[in-house]
């Protein structure tokens, strides 16, 4: 018998999607994803992928679980059986996802084994018929994942085919990473970054077919060239640098969205309640700080914020150590802050030697 839905949130009449953090398996679960939620109130976040036969077979219980705060929420579905992926879209309703999307993009051997993931973009009328049926199973909206196209396919008429058969599916909503997936001899990890991005050819899908959302996805790492893709496409998906420095997510909300600055004491006050209520409820500190050892990246302290996450409070029971650490970080980058300003003031002093 499944456990019954940690979630009921209702789901918002519109997601605003100009921002969203990509689906990234082993990283975006949802303690990482609560995180992310505090330092943006305005990212739509993904779940890691899951496939529709795991959740057919194991119940949607064990993949679907979330924290109300994540929302907007989307869940990613690996699969390519129209009916499966039907009966997975039924499986997940309770959990009130904002937006199931399908992966079209991940190119690792084991999906491509179970015919799934990028190797699908050879197969856009098996996608159409997919998305068919898994908008016939519910009334929230089903969005697709792609690359702009597979190994020798033709990286115009490939991918303006591939989108015009999901788009008679009525799919309007695509993420698009923006270089192709080579799918013999290179490994998953290769595969997001050896094939070389192509923003032009993303742009010119959007040109052709403005009546689809296009998010744009893959290489973004700076906030300017964030806000500067927004101003073309509908928006932009960020995977890596939304990890490794999730700070960028807070920046990202000033520049584009005239945020405050979001306070990183506030943020590790809110993951000391959370990860005191994880911890009673049996989880381990290291599951959910394994995801927040980028926060001061780019910042004074980020090498003594990596090894006090990843050496003093690995086993540490007692969750509110961690906002104690977050204070000395932040003491540590204050005291920084108005040392550099005294040497601007007065360029002869002897520089203070700091370690960050
Ligand atoms: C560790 C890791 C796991 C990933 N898992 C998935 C996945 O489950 N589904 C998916 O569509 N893409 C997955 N991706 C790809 C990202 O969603 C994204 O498309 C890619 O990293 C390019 O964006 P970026 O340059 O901003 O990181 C993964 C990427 C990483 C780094």
């Amino acid at each position: 018998m499944e456990e019954k839905p940690h979630n009921t949130a209702t789901s918002p009449a519109h997601i605003d999607r100009r921002l969203s953090v990509a689906p990234m398996m082993d990283w975006t679960d949802r303690h990482c994803r609560y995180f992310h939620r505090l330092l943006s109130p305005d990212a739509l976040l993904f779940t890691e992928m899951v496939t529709a036969e795991a959740i057919l077979h194991a119940g949607a219980a064990r993949f679907c679980r979330h924290d109300e705060a994540e929302h907007p929420l989307a869940l990613q579905l690996g699969g390519s059986d129209p009916d499966r992926l039907a009966l997975a879209v039924e499986a997940v309703a309770p959990y009130q996802f904002d937006e199931i999307n399908l992966n079209v993009g991940c190119p690792s051997d084991r999906v491509q084994s179970g015919r799934f993931g990028a190797c699908l973009m050879a197969e856009p009328q098996l996608v159409a018929d997919c998305m068919t049926k898994m908008r016939a199973a519910s009334d929230i909206p089903m969005t697709v994942k792609c690359r702009i196209g597979i190994d020798d396919m033709d990286e115009e008429q490939g991918l303006d085919d591939f989108i015009d058969a999901v788009a008679d599916a009525g799919v309007t909503i695509i993420y698009l990473h923006a270089r192709k997936a080579w799918l013999s001899g290179l490994s998953p990890k290769e595969n997001r970054d050896i094939p070389p991005l192509n923003y032009e050819r993303a742009f010119r899908l959007k040109q052709r077919r403005p009546d689809l959302e296009i998010y744009l996805n893959g290489g973004i790492v700076t906030t300017a060239s964030a806000v500067s893709e927004m101003a073309r496409f509908d928006g932009v998906m960020i995977g890596r640098a939304a990890y490794k420095s999730p700070y960028i997510l807070s920046e990202i909300g000033e520049a584009a969205f005239g945020r405050a600055p979001v306070s990183r004491l506030d943020v590790m006050r809110q993951m000391a309640d959370y990860a005191a209520a994880q911890i009673a409820d049996g989880e381990k500190m290291h599951s959910i700080t394994r995801h927040m050892l980028g926060l001061y990246n780019g910042y004074h302290g980020a090498r003594a914020w990596r090894r006090v996450l990843g050496e003093e409070l690995r086993g540490e029971t007692n969750a509110m150590k961690l906002y104690d650490a977050a204070a000395a970080i932040e003491s540590l980058l204050a005291k920084h802050q108005s040392d550099t300003e005294l040497k601007q003031a007065s360029p002869a002093q002897p520089a203070q030697k700091v370690a960050s």
